[in-house]
């Protein structure tokens, strides 16, 4: 693949002048006030929407949501925009019927526009694929007709366990079609944590492949879905899709082709209309216990956010953009930004298998130029990456079809807002930063392209029609530069509905801190003297490691799981590059044995079978005891203090004192790196 040389030095210049000062003057900090940059004319004269979307939404909320709403086709208009009668359990567009992969895909190709691409495809080996909207739409079709075929129905449950393929878009799309309810597990958990979320859900079906390319090489999926599914009677067939050309076990009667039983289906799938409120996908996210929660989204509100925050954020011009989200398709990134917002929008958009270190470390910059990508959206970690091997890599290929730069998962550092506007996005390039989760299903607070000024570091404002705040732990509003909790205070129509079969899990967790009108997103925050939101990272037990969400007590429980752990304690300590790296301290079993290296890898190894590679400790101290308070609870403080390797704070209230000299005489001189 060709590299261009130059690398077109533009407008920017004079930006990257203004911001060098601030620059050199906060290496290294955060910095609470950042220099404001004001939106560059030339967007703010042609952004998909002006300052005046501010008013009208808080005018009325409601009816703001609804003429967003209607962006999308409803086959019968909603008696009622939102039904918050029962807190916390909302409806949104009561009595509205639409179907959503109609709304995706046959819409566009009816209005006309069945020959623009809807992917660009790349595979980590090179091999590519582009798919037209009307191509897209035979292939959900005949998929759904698949399903409809092995007896699967509306309301059913599908696991979708596939690499970045096409086919895990086609899969979701043809569940979504037939009103059938999909949990797609990210490829990279393990057999154990795919068993567990498929009897949790109760799923009927598993939509799998041979395998997918990760670094180079072949990497399996179907052995760890023939060991969960033998452990899931539910379950009753496994669609396994051609990919790398592996051998598979095979199981005859449950196993098929994807190729055999898709391929020789009709296009013809008549859509039939949906409840506003039909269930459309539940997706497993960490919580503060070891038991992963299913996050429930529906239909007609998730649609309507998603679209129109796809729309509005990032400027999307439908005949004009090629979008990509470089996330995977198993986090909610990729649901609502590789899939919904995108096709509902009509977007061109690029999606690759890979890792972007593989073949070598230009591979992203070099898909970029390729396609001539206009916006691109990912995770701090992957500049963070990118920033460590230097900023020659993008500056060998031509960047300039970029105009627009998201980020998304955790708190983006200014020195990295910096990088990534100065070296991915020629100094002309707004970023912006979407706070969000898996339970709002959408951006709730960002800056928007051609309204806000902005400052790099914080994710700024509510997005039009959200109400946010900044709350002390009684609720109160705090005052400016007072850091506090974040919370959203009226319903949004992405909203998560429920945890999958735990209403109460659902109250609990996100609607009793403070009373069944707010809700509490388990992030620390700060409003500062302009009204920007800056987030700070959890204030529960839930780690976020390179965007992904770890709960600690998911890890211990799998630690103590092993025959040689007594008792564990894990934490996330801050990292340069991953944001938060996991620190484990392990206390061993009277008759286990210390075989240092040996265990240690041993345990990682145990953690990554039970959880996926993703959860394996970045560390694991062999200790004699671990710091508790008086009432027995361990103080993960401390603990965070030595895996950051910072002096200890206060240990007054400390059992025994001397358990910290004992942690520390233990710690390692590196971390291991896998
Ligand atoms: C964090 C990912 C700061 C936050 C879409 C949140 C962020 C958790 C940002 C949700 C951001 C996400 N700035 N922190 N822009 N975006 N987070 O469910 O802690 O995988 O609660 O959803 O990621 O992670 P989740």
């Amino acid at each position: 693949m060709g590299r261009a040389t130059s690398r077109r030095r533009s407008s920017c210049d004079a930006g990257q002048r203004r911001y060098a000062h601030e620059r050199d003057g906060h290496r290294g900090q955060r910095r609470d006030r950042g220099p404001s940059i004001p939106p560059p004319d030339r967007l703010a004269a042609h952004a998909n929407v002006g300052p005046d979307v501010y008013d009208e939404a808080s005018a009325d909320r409601l009816a703001f949501w609804a003429t967003q709403a209607r962006r999308l086709t409803w086959t019968q208009e909603w008696d009622e925009v939102l039904d918050w009668s029962n807190p916390p359990f909302a409806q949104w567009f009561v009595g509205g019927k639409l179907n959503v992969a109609y709304n995706c895909v046959d819409r566009h190709v009816e209005d006309g526009h069945g020959d623009q691409v809807a992917y660009h495809w790349e595979g980590e080996p090179g091999d590519t694929r582009t798919i037209t909207y009307a191509q897209l739409k035979d292939e959900v079709c005949k998929a759904a007709n698949a399903l409809t075929e092995l007896d699967v129905n509306a309301g059913d449950r599908v696991a979708i366990y596939l690499p970045m393929i096409p086919e895990t878009i086609i899969a979701m799309l043809a569940c979504a079609r037939i009103g059938a309810v999909h949990m797609v597990v990210f490829g990279g958990f393990s057999a154990d944590a795919l068993a567990s979320r498929l009897d949790d859900a109760g799923a009927v079906l598993v939509i799998t492949s041979d395998g997918g390319y990760r670094r180079g090489a072949p990497s399996a999926l179907k052995p760890a879905v023939d060991d969960a599914v033998g452990r899931s009677p539910g379950v009753r067939n496994v669609l396994v899709v051609k990919r790398t050309g592996q051998d598979v076990e095979w199981t005859e009667g449950r196993d098929l082709w994807w190729d055999d039983v898709v391929g020789r289906q009709s296009t013809e799938h008549e859509p039939e209309s949906f409840d506003a409120e039909h269930p459309l996908y539940i997706m497993y996210t960490s919580g503060t216990t070891a038991k992963p929660k299913g996050i429930l989204h529906t239909s007609g509100g998730y649609l309507t956010q998603v679209a129109y925050t796809h729309w509005a954020t990032f400027d999307l011009k439908p005949d004009d953009d090629v979008f990509w989200t470089a996330a995977d398709v198993g986090w909610v990134t990729g649901h609502s930004y590789i899939v919904y917002g995108p096709l509902a929008n009509r977007a061109t958009s690029v999606m690759y298998e890979g890792t972007p270190e593989t073949p070598h470390r230009g591979r992203w910059f070099e898909l970029i130029q390729k396609y001539g990508v206009t916006i691109l959206y990912t995770a701090p970690t992957v500049i963070r990456t990118f920033m460590k091997w230097g900023e020659d890599i993008p500056a060998g290929f031509d960047l300039s079809s970029l105009r627009l730069l998201g980020s998304v998962g955790e708190p983006i550092n200014p020195e990295a807002w910096l990088w990534y506007h100065e070296h991915v996005g020629g100094g002309r390039c707004p970023i912006m930063d979407t706070w969000w989760q898996t339970e709002t299903g959408a951006h709730m607070l960002t800056p928007l392209p051609g309204v806000t000024s902005l400052v790099p570091g914080s994710a700024q404002h509510p997005f039009p029609g959200i109400s946010a705040k900044v709350v002390d732990d009684e609720g109160k509003e705090l005052s400016d530069d007072s850091t506090g909790l974040l919370v959203l205070t009226e319903p949004w129509p992405a909203m998560l509905r429920t945890i999958w079969g735990d209403d109460d899990r659902y109250v609990d967790t996100y609607w009793s801190r403070f009373g069944k009108n707010v809700y509490f997103a388990g992030d620390g925050a700060k409003k500062d003297a302009d009204g920007n939101i800056w987030l700070l990272g959890r204030v529960d037990d839930v780690m976020n490691v390179s965007g992904h969400r770890i709960s600690t007590t998911e890890v211990e429980s799998s630690l103590v799981g092993h025959p040689a752990v007594a008792e564990a304690a894990v934490v996330g300590a801050s990292d340069p590059t991953t944001g938060q790296g996991i620190v484990a301290f392990v206390i061993l079993r009277g008759n286990a044995e210390d075989s240092g290296d040996e265990l240690v890898q041993e345990l990682r190894t145990h953690v990554g079978k039970d959880i996926g590679p993703i959860a394996k400790p970045r560390q694991i101290m062999v200790v004699q005891e671990l710091p508790k308070t008086r009432s027995g609870k361990i103080m993960r403080r401390l603990l965070r203090d030595i895996a950051e390797n910072r002096e200890l704070g206060d240990v007054t209230t400390l059992t025994d004192s001397s358990v910290m000299n004992m942690i520390k005489d233990k710690l390692p001189a590196a971390p291991s790196e896998d």
